[in-house]
This record gives structure tokens, sequence and C-alpha cells, in this order.
């Protein structure tokens, strides 16, 4: 956003952009708020949108398109090979990442899927990374590979000052290669991560990793899912690209990585995904999987008008007005919720803000999912949709144990260019109440556990009447209010 100073003693942030084009929300009162969140299982998941207020469950193809994209999809070819659309998308490529070959899927997983079948040759194999995503681990793992997270320590550590929290351990990537180099896959660093609270990776690191991997000949793959962010914070947070643009940041990654790959339900305000590549012998092995599971190659299942609304979108991407929007919200969130002594994921992030579950219901142990119970109170309370970030979001191992999460996360994303500050506020006010009531909170127990990825539509209980006495104050509180 533009560099406003103002007159009064708090800053806060503006937006550089208007609306144009709106939809009614709906906020139910708190009687039915509990009635839903009882119906969808405790699970956030299972929540039909028409019943929530603030969908902050994820940026995942929910972050408003501009003008100007929508104004492209109308200029879409329609056709199976050969789709001007297509060529249109792989310049933009080009041009931003600076890679040769983009292969299209229609989604962030459907990478992880190409990848992990090309890449993971045999079970044994480890993908060394700073930290994992729910489906990059179930991908890796289903070829027979271990994820090896080796993220920084105070990535881990839910109030700090340490503004790269995301990078990438490259002392423990050096021990791994010493003592396992032939079983190491690919290298993955995730910019920004995602369930260690979207905090960042410095392009100090991203350097310090492509040197290291091409010194030893791995490959060097980036998940560039949630990168406008991480592009945002290189600029403010490393002084040596303050001066750069973020077109120059973005090539410059693109120079140091093998492979990108991405969500274009995040990257690029559309819908999709791609796999960016340099060698042609690598793009090769991809490009025969491509048909098979995702389309032709010149669309890879998606649809060309989300093509066309995301070759704009990358362009948008290049915009510091248009990437800080989000980023600066979650801070302005985080500032004010750290002023009422709220535990959070310090600094601010990208992607959402973070609660820290595990320090507002010290009282609920780990077994119970404080996080899944703090993100159903919390729709009870406000009608805003958060998503679990903790040991629901584990799978169980393999021997039927369950590994608790390192932190227990409730993610109030901020979908980028969508919400107003007004919005912002009023869920601040509402997880202030919660906070201040939070004993009232219980714990959660699976009534339904599907075996992979759990927290989809897993069903949940509440452990006690709880949530029936959390109405009754909030009633008691807030009488006839929604
Ligand atoms: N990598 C990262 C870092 C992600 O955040 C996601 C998706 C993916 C890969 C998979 O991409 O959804 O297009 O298949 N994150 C979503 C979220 C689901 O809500 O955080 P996808």
């Amino acid at each position: 956003m533009a560099d406003i100073k103002f007159f009064g003693s708090s800053d806060f942030p503006v937006e550089m952009h208007k609306v144009r084009i709106i939809q009614k929300l709906n906020l139910l009162p708190v009687d039915e708020r509990l009635d839903s969140i009882t119906d969808a299982g405790n699970n956030t998941f299972l929540l039909k949108n028409r019943n929530v207020f603030l969908d902050m469950l994820t940026d995942s193809g929910t972050n408003a398109m501009s003008d100007k994209q929508l104004a492209a999809m109308m200029t879409a070819d329609d056709s199976y090979a050969g789709s001007e659309t297509f060529y249109r998308l792989e310049a933009k490529i080009q041009e931003v990442f600076g890679t040769k070959y983009f292969l299209p899927a229609h989604q962030g997983r459907a990478c992880e899927n190409l990848l992990s079948q090309v890449l993971v040759t045999r079970p044994g194999m480890i993908v060394p990374m700073n930290y994992h995503f729910t489906t990059t681990k179930a991908h890796i793992s289903r070829f027979g590979a271990e994820v090896e997270e080796i993220v920084v320590d105070e990535g881990l550590v839910v109030k700090s000052k340490n503004p790269f929290k995301g990078n990438l351990n490259v002392d423990k990537l050096r021990e791994l290669i010493k003592t396992r180099k032939d079983d190491i896959a690919f290298v993955r660093l995730e910019a920004g991560t995602n369930l260690i609270g979207g905090q960042p990776v410095s392009m100090a690191n991203v350097k310090e990793v492509s040197e290291l991997c091409r010194k030893e000949g791995i490959i060097f793959v980036l998940d560039a899912s949630l990168l406008a962010d991480n592009l945002y914070f290189i600029k403010t947070r490393e002084d040596a690209y303050k001066n750069k643009t973020i077109a120059q940041i973005m090539l410059e990654i693109g120079e140091l990585t093998d492979i990108i790959y991405f969500s274009a339900r995040k990257l690029g305000f559309a819908r999709g995904g791609g796999i960016c590549v340099h060698r042609q012998d690598l793009m090769e092995r991809i490009r025969e999987l491509v048909p098979l599971f995702e389309g032709f190659l010149t669309y890879g299942g998606m649809s060309v008008r989300e093509m066309e609304a995301l070759t704009v979108g990358l362009d948008e991407t290049l915009d510091m007005d248009m990437i800080s929007q989000a980023p600066q919200f979650i801070s302005h969130m985080v500032d004010e919720l750290s002023a009422m002594n709220i535990p959070v994921v310090t600094p601010a992030g990208g992607l959402g803000c973070h609660l820290n579950a595990k320090e507002i219901l010290s009282h609920i142990p780990q077994e119970r999912y404080p996080a899944g119970a703090l993100a159903a109170a919390l729709y009870i309370v406000s009608g805003i949709r958060g998503m679990e970030r903790g040991t629901l979001s584990e799978q169980r191992n393999p021997d039927g144990t369950e590994p608790l999460a390192n932190m227990e996360l409730v993610r109030l994303a901020v979908p980028r260019r969508v919400f107003t500050l007004s919005q912002i506020k009023y869920a601040i006010d509402r997880i202030n109440w919660l906070y201040q009531n939070r004993g009232l909170v219980g714990g959660l127990k699976f009534t339904e556990e599907p075996k992979i990825l759990r927290f989809f539509y897993g069903r949940l209980a509440p452990d006690s009447d709880w949530q029936e006495r959390l109405v009754k104050k909030f009633k008691e509180d807030f009488g006839e209010s929604l």
C-alpha cells in the first residue's frame, strides 16, 4: 500500500482499490450458529457458506479478482490444443520467473502429485524441506518417501521477533546431505510457509539453499503458492532488497531454483496451478504425466478463463499496492490482538492471523484438539469461519498412534482484496470476547475419523455441554445482538 503518514497517533492500512461488485453476507443469530456447527460435526470445513459471516477458512480460490482480470477472461481462447490463452500465460510465467518451460495443472496438489511421481524414484527416499504442507506430505508419502522438516528453530516459536521464521536450517540440510545424500529425492522450500503461521523465507536463505543444492547436484523445488506475501516481506524486511522492484525479486528467486510450482488458487488471484521448469530433461519427465492426470498440455485441467485471469493476476502480483493489502491487514490484526495480550503468532506473517490455541486454551490437552475447539467456539460467538491448524490436521502414524502437532493454531485467513477494515475490527472484537471467556471452552472428540486428510471431513463432538454454556454467556453479555 501507499506510504501514507497519519496525523493522528495510530497508523492503519488503507485499501488502494475500491469495491465495484459486492456479495451480501449473512450473520445468523447465535442459537442458529450453534445448530450449524453441530450439523457440521464441529468441523469448520463442513459448514455451509450460507451460514458463515466472514469466511476466513482459507485464501485458496477466494481472493477477489480485479476489473482487468474479469475483462481478460472474456478474451479466452477456448480450444483444447494450442490455445492462445496458454501461450499468453506461458509468456507471463517466463517473464516473471525466467523459467523456460511451463506445465499447467488444475491446482497445487496436482503439481505435488506429478512432482512426487517423477522425483521419488523409490521407497525409502527423503524430501528435506523447511516445513510440510498437508497435501505435499500426503503425496510424497504416497510414493514411499519421508518428509524431513528442517525449519530454523525459531520457526516453531510462537512469539518471536525473527522476521524470517520460515527459513530452512542450512546446517541441518548439510548434515542430511552428509549422511543420506543418495536418498534425497529433492529439496523443497515453501515460500512462505503455511502451517507455521504464514512465516516467510528470506532471499539470503533461498540463495544459500540454492548454492548448496547446485554444488551437490540436488534438485531444488520451490513451492510458490504463498509467494505474493513472501515477496512483500523480502522487500520490507530484508535490507538488501528494499530498493529492488518486486519483478526483480521474483526473477531472482526464479533463477535460484530448478523447479517452481504453485497453487494459482493463492498466487495470482485466480484458480489453477502449474509447474515452471528450467531444465528440458526434467520438464520432459513431468510432461508425460500432464495429459494423463490433468488435461492436454495447453490447459492442464484449468479453465481457459481462469488462465487469462491468472496471467493478469501474475502481473498484479508485481504491484506493491496489490500484494501489500493482505499482509498489512494481518499485521493490523496481530498488533491489535497482541495489545490485548491475546496469544497470536508473531511477527505477523502472510496468509492470515494465527491464534495460538495451545496457550489460549491451555486447559485442553492436545488429544482433545484445542485448535479445533477454538475454531468451533469462534464460529459460535461470531459467525467467523477459521481453520484448525494443529493436531487435527496431522495424519495418524502407520501404527495408528496420533502425532501431536508442534503448534495448535487457528488460522484466520485474510483473502486478498476481499475484506474491509471494519470487518477485521469485528473479528478482533469477537476474538477478544472469546478470549475473556476462554475458560468456558472445552475439548472435542472424533465421532467419525477418515484415514486420509481427516481434517477435511472428519466429524467431532464436544466433550461436555460447554457449547451451550458458551451461548448462554454470549446472550447474557450481548442480549439480542447478533
Ligand atoms: N502448497 C501450499 C503452501 C499451500 O498452501 C497449498 C494449499 C498447496 C500447496 C496445495 O494447493 O490447494 O491448490 O491444491 N493450501 C490451501 C490452504 C488448501 O487453505 O491453505 P491446492
